[in-house]
């Protein structure tokens, strides 16, 4: 088997910001309850017309610089996104022709907020398994167009953006670990209810505001900590390495208290966790993407560092990995 690193990351986010002020006009909440419940202070929104697909072909273009490879050079593109252009084609087929990939088996999958790290492992298998070289991997959200702006539970929480990935052989380091899991039974604690071909858009569906996202967040909450701090534990075994080798965590953004919490149970320094949610909530499977971008591009992330990718989201999914940077 090939071994497989990410040698480009990019990634985009909308120039509109929401700040919590901006939501106190919109619903009964304050800067003051966001910030201590969640630790977002703003975020980021598509203008007008904006699509998913326009998010992702500028987070990849900066990864496919990063990588110094053409679009041409790409023969496969994974994009993880809950908030796609359309329901078909994928946005992995859209953003092909925008760059003309032309060679490039392209498909979306659905992981919710692990959707990156999902992403990343299914590459990393097509690539170590010889089926292609180059991956583009993408987590790009809209969230602000499934999000009930009458819900003060939810509204205050996400965001948009794109994050980007490029993987390829390397011949040393690279992905170390890659570790799945689910748990279809909680699917009722994160969910769009309307839309699909259970409650297809009528009237009646719209009436009831079923194309938004409805969310048990005081039930996830416990079972992110857990499912997270599981998640790493299972991926450090995996690549026969323990918590105090960890340089750098980079998880999902759902909320600080989460992952403080998390960064208790493994024994790692806080300051070794990476966080973006102050300036953009979550954005799902963008968020570990951005935060990935963000890190390197900032230095936190160096050459022979080892690098923990987990994340965990609606499903129930969660994975994490390990990387030598
Ligand atoms: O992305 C992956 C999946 N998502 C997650 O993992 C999210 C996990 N959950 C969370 O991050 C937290 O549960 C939230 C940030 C969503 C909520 O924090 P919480 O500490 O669990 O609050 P809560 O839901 O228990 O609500 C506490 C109170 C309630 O009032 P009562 O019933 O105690 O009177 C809510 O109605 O806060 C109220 N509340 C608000 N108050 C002001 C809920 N939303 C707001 C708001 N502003 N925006």
């Amino acid at each position: 088997m090939r071994k497989v690193g990410i040698i480009g990351v990019g990634e985009y986010l909308p120039s509109k910001i929401l700040t919590n002020a901006d939501l106190e006009k919109m619903v009964d909440t304050s800067d003051e309850w966001i910030t201590t419940r969640s630790g977002i202070k703003q975020r980021r929104l598509v203008a007008k017309g904006e699509a998913a697909s326009d998010l992702a072909i500028k987070a990849a273009k900066g990864a496919l610089k990063g990588a110094r490879l053409k679009p041409h050079d790409l023969d496969l593109i994974i994009v993880a996104t809950i908030t796609p252009d359309m329901q078909f084609p994928s946005v992995a087929c859209i953003l092909q022709d925008a760059l003309s990939a032309k060679d490039a088996i392209c498909f979306d999958i659905s992981a919710a907020c692990a959707g990156f790290v999902y992403a990343i492992v299914i590459a990393q298998q097509f690539i170590a398994a010889g089926t292609c070289k180059n991956a583009l991997v993408v987590g790009v959200e809209v969230l602000s167009t499934i999000t009930d702006w009458q819900d003060r539970n939810t509204c205050v929480l996400f965001g948009d953006g794109a994050g980007a990935a490029v993987l390829a052989p390397v011949k040393s380091g690279g992905i170390l670990s890659g570790y799945l899991g689910s748990d279809g039974s909680k699917k009722g604690l994160l969910m769009l209810p309307g839309g699909g071909s259970r409650n297809p858009t009528s009237q009646q569906t719209l009436n009831k505001r079923l194309h938004y996202l409805k969310m048990k967040g005081n039930e996830l909450f416990k079972l992110a900590i857990m499912t997270m701090t599981k998640a790493a534990q299972q991926a450090l075994k995996q690549a026969g390495l323990k918590c105090s080798d960890l340089d750098i965590i980079i998880p999902h953004q759902a909320n600080v208290r989460i992952l403080m919490a998390v960064a208790k149970k493994l024994g790692v320094s806080k300051d070794k966790v990476y966080m973006n949610i102050e300036k953009y909530g979550n954005m799902s499977s963008a968020s570990t993407a951005t935060a990935l971008c963000e890190a390197v591009k900032e230095g936190r992330v160096k050459k022979g560092d080892i690098v923990l990718l987990d994340a965990f989201g609606a499903g129930l999914v969660w994975g994490a990995c390990i990387i030598e940077w």
